[in-house]
């Protein structure tokens, strides 16, 4: 029989002499110092109940903030906003404008954690008028206005403000500042992809940060490290890293940091080949994020699955996890600020373009004669979409399509696909099934653009002798008689394994005399575009662009300035720690 025990919470020594609310203030920093956080907690509590019987508002402001933050690493943002906000009035009645600055700067810091970016900038700037004749204040309240800036990508007033904070930090002899100020110093200098200053940086903060005997920094050292060691191929020490941070982050309920921990070991176990590894890494990074409320941290983890989803041929999987990330994203949106945003959601369209655009790739690399026509579909139509003045949305949408409008070709037999020579009308009939072969083969699919209307209506045609549905005129989605007009134009100029390339002029004249299968402004805009430079001639989309620069790091496309600073924010020390160690 086994027999449970059951251990009641510690209860204060009633025989134990009254502790003045100072001395438990004290030891409840010391009992945070050692990541005793339930004890921490239970402390702080005790001291601003001393506190409030001894009407002792300075220690009470003090203890109010510093168990906000706590009850903030705890997941409890509401209890936490409403102790910062007890601990302002308090300091404010009491005239303590330092400690009512400290109170300013801990809201800042919750407000920058929901991404309410004015608040957080408001309640910085009052805290830096309120209590800047205090270094050490201004030093975080500067660090944290560099956070900020960084967020919202204007990098070099980020720099301005972490070097101010260093500055303020060295001057009032803080060392644990200024290992804070070098660890953002290092992601900043890694946003700026000076790696050597970078890993300077995190060096100088780690050896500090050990000496202190603060492990969470030393764990968030490791972790931006370790993205750094990513960004430059050294995986391995990237994983020791990770591995590391992880065993650090251990001693503490800190669930956000340790969802980049393992979010960081997942890319490195996709990047050295290790899917099994890498899934399971990615997929505990979803669930701590999940857990801990963090869906900027669910969204990217997702997106890295995907990517891994998609290098081991698993398309349709990686599209879905896409389709989540992206929904993720979208209920970022209601709480940030929009710069923000939109940097998040071009980093992601431009994965879900490599993922979509990859694949296309390799379903019509069986096909030896249509090689390159996705892409080539994919490029003229987008310059077709914009001769007609569609919206960057609707733009997306044909991209998209276009790279995606054949892939129910993979279930057309290879020999019907090759064959050298005209088919046969059974023959025929198969290949006008791939229209609906591909709506089937993404009937689990969802997208954030509507790219089935062009998978399934590519070969409509506007005089109704098209298949599959035989629509008529505008009973034919716009995307899709724009990727349908393209498509024609590029098998008739492409050899084909039945015939060779007809001249450019020869197609025209072809598709002249097959006038009617296209509404007069889509034809209109085809023969605008043509007589414009394509996108591989000068003017590349600036998505398309970055397109070609996939990183090796991390297997996707880089990001704009914005996505870089937003991603990388979240791990520096600053936005996160600010206020218990350096108060
Ligand atoms: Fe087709």
């Amino acid at each position: 029989m086994t027999v449970a025990l059951m251990i009641a919470p510690r209860q204060p020594d009633p025989r134990a002499p009254m502790r003045s609310a100072a001395e438990l203030l004290q030891e409840a920093r010391a009992q945070e110092g050692a990541a005793r956080i339930p004890d921490a907690i239970a402390c702080y509590e005790r001291a601003i109940a001393a506190a409030d019987r001894a009407g002792e508002p300075g220690v009470l402001a003090e203890a109010l903030r510093r168990l906000a933050v706590l009850r903030y690493q705890r997941s409890e943002p509401v209890v936490a906003r409403a102790l910062c906000r007890r601990s302002h009035s308090v300091a404010t009645e009491a005239r303590n404008d330092v400690l009512a600055a400290e109170a300013l700067n801990t809201l800042g810091v919750l407000d920058l954690k929901v991404c309410s970016l004015p608040d957080a900038r408001q309640n910085f700037l009052r805290a830096l008028e309120l209590g800047g004749q205090s270094r050490q204040l201004r030093a975080r309240v500067e660090q944290n206005l560099g956070i900020l800036a960084n967020i919202q990508g204007d990098f070099d007033e980020a720099l301005v403000r972490y070097r101010r904070s260093l500055e303020a930090y060295h001057a009032s002899n803080d060392e644990q500042g200024c290992a804070i100020a070098y660890n953002n110093l290092g992601m900043a200098s890694a946003d700026h992809r000076r790696f050597d200053e970078a890993e300077g940086y995190f060096r100088q903060s780690y050896e500090l940060a050990e000496r202190l005997g603060d492990a969470r920094l030393q764990g968030l050292c490791l972790v931006n490290h370790a993205e750094v060691h990513v960004a430059r191929g050294r995986y391995e020490d990237a994983r020791s890293n990770a591995e590391a941070a992880l065993a650090l982050f251990d001693r503490f309920d800190v669930r956000h940091d340790k969802t980049e921990a393992y979010r960081l070991l997942g890319v490195v176990y996709r990047e050295t080949g290790r899917s099994v590894l890498a899934e399971s890494r990615l997929q505990s990074a979803i669930e701590l994020a999940r857990n801990a409320g963090s869906l900027l941290g669910e969204a990217e983890a997702t997106r890295e699955l995907a990517l891994l989803y998609q290098m081991t041929g698993r398309n349709q999987e990686a599209l879905t996890l896409l389709h989540v990330a992206h929904r993720l994203f979208g209920r970022l949106d209601a709480r940030a600020d929009l710069v923000y945003v939109d940097g998040k959601r071009a980093e992601l369209e431009a994965t879900y373009l490599a993922v979509v655009r990859e694949w296309a790739q390799s379903i019509e690399s069986s096909d030896t004669y249509t090689f390159g026509h996705c892409e080539r579909v994919a490029r003229y139509s987008v310059a077709v979409a914009q001769a007609l003045g569609m919206d960057e949305h609707a733009q997306t949408t044909i991209r998209l399509g276009a790279y995606l409008h054949d892939v129910g070709k993979v279930k057309v037999p290879h020999e019907i696909l090759n064959k050298p020579g005209p088919l046969t009308r059974d023959e025929f009939e198969v290949v006008r099934m791939h229209p609906i072969w591909g709506i089937e083969l993404l009937a689990a699919v969802e997208f954030p653009w509507d790219l089935k209307a062009i998978i399934r209506w590519h070969h409509e045609k506007h005089d109704g002798t098209g298949y599959p549905d035989r629509l008529r005129g505008d009973e034919i989605p716009l995307s899709a008689q724009v990727v349908g007009i393209v498509d024609v134009y590029d098998a008739l100029t492409s050899t084909r394994s039945y015939r060779p390339a007809l001249s450019h002029a020869r197609a025209l004249a072809e598709m002249k005399r097959c006038r009617g299968w296209w509404s007069a402004a889509v034809y209109e805009a085809f023969l605008e575009s043509l007589a414009q430079p394509l996108a591989s001639e000068g003017r590349a989309p600036v998505k398309e662009a970055l397109l070609e620069r996939r990183s090796a790091s991390t297997s996707r496309p880089s990001r704009s300035p914005q996505a870089q600073g937003s991603r990388r924010s979240r791990r520096r020390a600053g936005g996160s720690t600010s206020t218990p160690h350096g108060s």
